[in-house]
């Protein structure tokens, strides 16, 4: 939130969707998708942190793969409105 990346390819910080010539052709249905789907999950619940993890103890160490993720997932869970 607040950087300014371009995710399209030109900044190698992030290249989700790969770059150059065989960058992901469905950038920009993927793009909106993930901004779609994501703001429907926030409107529709509110969302609360698993058992005995509080936001202070949550953990943000990484793990390197294929892809960069969080080494423990995070368990948010969806309470009805
Ligand atoms: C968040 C969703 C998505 C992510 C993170 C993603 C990511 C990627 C990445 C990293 C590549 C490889 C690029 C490269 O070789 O440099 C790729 C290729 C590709 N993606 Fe996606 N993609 C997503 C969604 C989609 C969607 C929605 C479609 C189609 C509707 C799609 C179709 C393709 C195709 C056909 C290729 C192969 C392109 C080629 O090899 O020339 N992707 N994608």
């Amino acid at each position: 939130m607040g950087s300014h990346i371009d995710i399209k390819g030109r900044e190698f910080e992030l290249i989700a969707f790969g770059a150059g010539r065989r960058i992901c052709p469905g950038l920009p249905t993927a793009h909106r998708m993930v901004h779609l789907t994501l703001g429907a999950l926030i409107h529709s619940f509110d969302w609360k942190l698993d058992k005995g993890i509080t936001p202070e103890s949550m953990s943000m160490v990484d793990k390197l793969g294929f892809t960069l993720r969080k080494a423990q997932f995070l368990q948010a869970v969806p309470i009805q409105i």
